[in-house]
């Protein structure tokens, strides 16, 4: 049943204008902004443990730095989210909480392990290759938190993705070994990457009410496809093969052919199954726990405060 307001809604959803937090809005697209910027934030937060991987490890102390510095940004963009998630009257406690006990979802590529230095170079030219791709047309969503959000957060993304490009063309540009731990990055990296924007669209269960929405702009196959479109010159400027028998140029829909992505691998990382599902929750309770001193430290200062000023 649509009712009045629905109606009024929609029409204000058609004529492009912003809803904000204290605007009326249908349950559902609460909800549905609740789950999808809540599961944005929690990638952005689990998205910090494959790369801080390495931040010891890195090759120089300049990689280190920009590593460094990666890292913290994706840190910056989790806790942006959680806030912009928070107008929405859900709590930060809550949102951590389904996090911590595996029950939120967050981007299955954060389950996959990264073995050499070339992943760092794969994850940043590949996985923020396909997170810019995917967030630039959410800079137009017609929530007014998120869509602001957003643009912050593609110009960091666009500097990751251009770091994760260099490292790659610089292994590329290197020796035989350098560039064969390049190409196994890409074999290992490629189809996770196209299983970030989601199942196809015969089989996505949002999409349809989320694009009435203005939540999201496009469908799941139209972005995969123009990443595609984007990242197969780049490989080949790289001297690099990408790991698809079935990717052809295809002149008609000037656009490249490709293979269709293991879709039950995608649902075994999505019910808790990938390479480090495990250890990645597992790390995030240890920080959660290894904080508790820090959180009760905190209150405890501001009870006293509170004590202080009432006397
Ligand atoms: N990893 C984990 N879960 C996924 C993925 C994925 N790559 N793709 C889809 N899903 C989930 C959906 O969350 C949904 O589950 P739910 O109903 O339990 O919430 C289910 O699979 C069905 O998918 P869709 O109906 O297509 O879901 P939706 O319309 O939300 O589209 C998408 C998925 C494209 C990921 C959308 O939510 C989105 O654009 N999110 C914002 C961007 C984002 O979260 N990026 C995170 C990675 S980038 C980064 O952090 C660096």
């Amino acid at each position: 049943e649509t009712s009045e307001k629905d109606h009024e809604f929609q029409e204000k959803i058609d004529r492009g204008v912003r809803i904000e937090a204290n605007d009326w809005m249908p349950e559902g697209y609460r909800k549905t902004l609740i789950r999808q910027i809540s599961q944005h934030a929690h990638s952005e937060i689990v998205g910090q443990l494959p790369e801080g991987n390495w931040i010891t490890r890195a090759p120089s102390l300049q990689r280190k730095a920009i590593l460094l510095a990666k890292v913290q940004d994706e840190a910056g963009h989790g806790l942006y989210l959680y806030c912009a998630a928070e107008t929405l009257g859900i709590s930060r406690d809550e949102m951590t909480a389904q996090l911590l006990s595996g029950k939120a979802k967050y981007s299955s590529i954060f389950n996959y392990p990264t073995l050499t230095w070339a992943d760092i170079g794969a994850v940043g030219w590949l996985v923020d290759g396909a997170a810019i791709m995917n967030q630039v047309p959410l800079q137009r969503c017609s929530y007014g938190p998120y869509s602001r959000a957003m643009i912050r957060v593609c110009k960091e993304e666009s500097f990751h993705q251009r770091q994760g490009f260099d490292i790659m063309r610089q292994l590329c540009q290197g020796t035989d070994d350098q560039k064969a731990i390049a190409q196994d990055a890409l074999n290992r990296w490629w189809w996770p990457s196209l299983m970030m924007f989601g199942p196809s669209d015969k089989d996505s269960v949002h999409s349809e009410q989320s694009m009435k929405w203005g939540i999201k702009q496009n469908t799941n196959d139209e972005l995969r496809q123009k990443f595609v479109d984007q990242t197969v010159p780049q490989a080949e400027w790289l001297g690099l093969t990408v790991p698809d028998p079935d990717l052809a140029w295809n002149e008609e829909k000037g656009g490249y052919d490709f293979g269709e992505p293991d879709w039950s691998e995608f649902y075994e990382v999505l019910k808790g199954n990938g390479p480090c599902n495990r250890d990645r929750l597992a790390a995030r309770n240890k920080a959660w726990d290894d904080g508790a001193w820090y959180r009760d430290g905190l209150t405890a200062h501001a009870e006293k405060q509170q004590t202080i000023a009432a006397e």
